[in-house]
């Protein structure tokens, strides 16, 4: 492997664009970002859709971002990923390769993509190291979402070594807190779960459903702490290869389910609807590159989801206001 580079990047007086700065991961990035004294530049989808790529083109050539990370994406749990294929593979497509391309063509100094742990093998050794990515078949369920987003990652991988462009690509595993999807259908687990615990405490139902056996085993990181782990690689870290991003420490749908109804205060039973898919056995990433790179998750799960549960009341009185 190759040595990693390490190289200081201000962000200071930078113009630094968030691509979907009030998607969840966006808008924890804007949060951390605001303490760096950078001059920060978004658009909403609205006046710039980001599949579009002659709307793309002309809004780098007027603003020329500096930096960028690329946290504008389609999203969502195990059944949006498996009902909207052709969405999912064509608008993470049409994102990557329009802003990566305009990127470049407008002298942006540094690009991060957002790769996610879903994207290895659905089989691959646990932990997840970064060099198993494109080593076997990979989760049925949420193929074209992995494969347009390996070929962001591909993308700024090429334009490094064929441009020499500073842009890396990071791991994300699965993430929680603030700005989260709470759609019934197409939420991910966390979310599904404060949402459904928190209902039934209010409703008084005497029983939960969680979807699956309860068995496969996932690793949860709250979303600031991700921000803060982006901001400390966008300043250090230059490579082409992978940084995965995560806590290193796993935990079974079941127990996740009963940190959960804790937090929201729901005492009644749990029961598991074994007729909705599994997923993935276990999805754990090897955080062994990120710790060498300095950096260490902070928040411990307990009290991540007391965050987000309080940022789910919040956002869910403000929506009913
Ligand atoms: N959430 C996770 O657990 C997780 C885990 C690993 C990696 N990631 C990665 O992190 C990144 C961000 O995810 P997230 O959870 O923050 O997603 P999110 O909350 O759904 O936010 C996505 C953002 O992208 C914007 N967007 C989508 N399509 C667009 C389009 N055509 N034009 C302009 N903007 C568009 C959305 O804009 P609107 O506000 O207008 O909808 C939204 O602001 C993604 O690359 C994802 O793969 C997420």
């Amino acid at each position: 492997m190759r040595p990693m580079a390490s190289t200081a990047f201000e962000l200071k007086g930078k113009a630094v664009f968030v691509a979907g700065h009030r998607g969840m991961v966006g808008s924890a990035l804007m949060r951390r970002l605001a303490r760096e004294q950078a001059d920060l530049l978004t658009v909403s989808r609205s006046e710039v859709d980001l599949r579009d790529q002659a709307a793309v083109n002309a809004w780098f050539a007027a603003k020329r971002p500096q930096a960028v990370f690329l946290a504008a994406a389609k999203v969502g749990g195990i059944v949006a990923n498996n009902t909207l294929r052709a969405e999912f593979l064509y608008d993470n497509l049409a994102i990557s390769a329009n802003v990566i391309q305009a990127a470049h063509a407008n002298g942006c100094e540094k690009l991060m993509f957002f790769g996610s742990s879903c994207i290895y093998p659905r089989l691959a050794p646990q932990p997840l190291r970064e060099d198993s990515m494109l080593t076997g078949p990979l989760e049925p369920t949420n193929e074209p979402y992995a494969i347009a987003k390996i070929a962001g990652i591909k993308m700024a991988e090429a334009y490094r070594s064929q441009y020499g462009a500073d842009f890396i690509s990071v791991m994300p595993t699965n993430l929680y807190g603030p700005g989260d999807n709470y759609h019934p259908e197409y939420s991910h687990v966390v979310a599904a779960l404060i949402r459904r615990f928190h209902e039934a405490k209010v409703s008084g139902a005497a029983d939960v459903v969680v979807w699956g056996t309860g068995k496969p085993r996932r690793e949860f990181l709250y979303v600031d702490d991700l921000a803060d782990a982006c901001i400390h690689l966008m300043k250090t870290y230059s490579s082409p290869e992978l940084v995965n991003i995560g806590t290193g420490e796993d935990i079974t749908i079941a127990e996740f389910a009963r940190v959960v109804a804790a937090t929201v205060g729901y005492r009644g039973e749990i029961s598991f609807d074994t007729s909705r898919p599994d997923g993935t056995p276990r999805k754990l990433l090897d955080v062994g590159r990120l710790a060498k790179l300095g950096w260490r998750a902070t928040t411990s799960l307990e009290d991540g989801i007391k965050l987000a549960y309080q940022a789910y009341l919040n956002e869910t009185k403000q929506a009913a206001e």
